[in-house]
């Protein structure tokens, strides 16, 4: 069902669809009910991480789909990450099990470093905050260290390939240098309004395929100007997609992938959860490319910097947006 999706091959040779769901915030019962709704549509890549709390709900479905023959482990491509606060190397295995046993999987597809600055658990609620809010930094993350940890993941057959979350130029390079298994992936914040040129043609020369979270510029983050008008109500995509006879989220979803973009966009709304994977049977011109293009904001569209969800990040001598990309 799902093999019309056109896919990126990754070093290792396995296929990644090029749409796969984001789950970020989906919990419990709403995560179960949307995850069962993208199967059905044919999405069998499925994004989540340790930090979203939700691998349990998705390995519920995922086992009742597996075990009753609907779907082969084969089929499916399921991506999780290690969470900020296990970025050491002697934690790695442990996580990367714990991730395992909730997903009800024996491994998975795609492990990427969640973000490349390191914290600290706190002891109360296991969360990395202080009770004044403040996020309890570790200072000796070593990255490269980290990165083999992976490594030997893959050795260990927990993980068929391995990659990276939220990291810039530098530290991609520096892990490009140090590695004996190359990332497969990037995950980062991609979209129309921050459409990330400078660290695409990186990646390019490293032959690292680059995964968009917030494809369609996470509505619920921003409020929106005329100026600078929520991403999906711009005029430039709104009058594509009347156009086109598509929505503006697809004509969004559809300019990524047009640009070798992995996606994961994520709704909690049947229709909408179709209609995102529904990008394969059209196609926009270069003219509606390039006046897409044109709407880029670089820097300034860029919605995450995670300053606000993490008081005081910015003090961590790891946080990706010491340099502009
Ligand atoms: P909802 O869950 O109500 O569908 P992003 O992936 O860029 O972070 O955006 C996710 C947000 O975009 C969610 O709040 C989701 O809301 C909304 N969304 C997802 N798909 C669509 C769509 N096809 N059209 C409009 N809004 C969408």
């Amino acid at each position: 069902m799902a093999s019309h999706v056109p896919a990126v091959t990754l070093p290792n040779g396995s296929k990644m669809p090029m749409v796969g769901l984001g789950t970020y915030q989906g919990h419990g019962d709403e995560m179960r009910r949307v995850l069962a709704w993208a199967l059905e549509c044919g999405y069998r890549h499925i994004d989540t991480a340790a930090a979203y709390q939700n691998e349990a709900a998705i390995g519920d479905v995922l086992h009742e789909w597996l075990s009753s023959g609907r779907i082969a482990r084969e089929e499916l491509f399921v991506v999780t990450k290690l969470p900020p606060i296990a970025n050491r190397a002697g934690d790695v295995g442990r996580f990367l099990q714990e991730s395992l046993t909730k997903l009800r999987l024996s491994y998975v597809d795609l492990y990427l470093i969640h973000d490349p600055v390191g914290l600290k658990a706190n002891s109360d609620d296991g969360r990395p905050f202080d009770s004044e809010g403040n996020c309890l930094l570790d200072f000796d993350t070593d990255l490269e260290g980290v990165y083999k940890a992976l490594e030997e993941q893959v050795d260990a057959g927990k993980a068929k390939a391995i990659g990276l979350s939220n990291f810039n130029s530098k530290q991609i390079e520096r892990i490009y240098k140090v590695c004996r298994i190359k990332p497969a992936n990037l995950q980062v914040e991609v979209h129309v309004y921050h459409q990330q040129k400078a660290l695409r043609e990186v990646c390019r020369d490293f032959g690292i395929s680059i995964c968009a979270y917030s494809p369609l510029g996470a509505p619920y983050m921003v409020k929106g100007s005329d100026e600078y008008p929520i991403l999906l109500q711009h005029p430039v995509v709104t009058s594509l997609a009347k156009r086109l006879g598509r929505t503006p989220a697809q004509v969004l979803l559809r300019f990524l992938i047009q640009n070798q973009i992995l996606v994961i966009p994520k709704s909690t709304n049947q229709e909408r959860v179709k209609e995102n994977f529904q990008l394969f049977d059209f196609e926009l011109s270069k003219e509606d490319m390039a006046s897409l293009e044109a709407l880029d904001r670089k820097g300034d569209g860029r919605i995450y910097d995670f300053k606000e969800i993490f008081k005081g990040i910015e003090k961590h001598p790891e946080w990706t947006f010491h340099i502009p990309y």
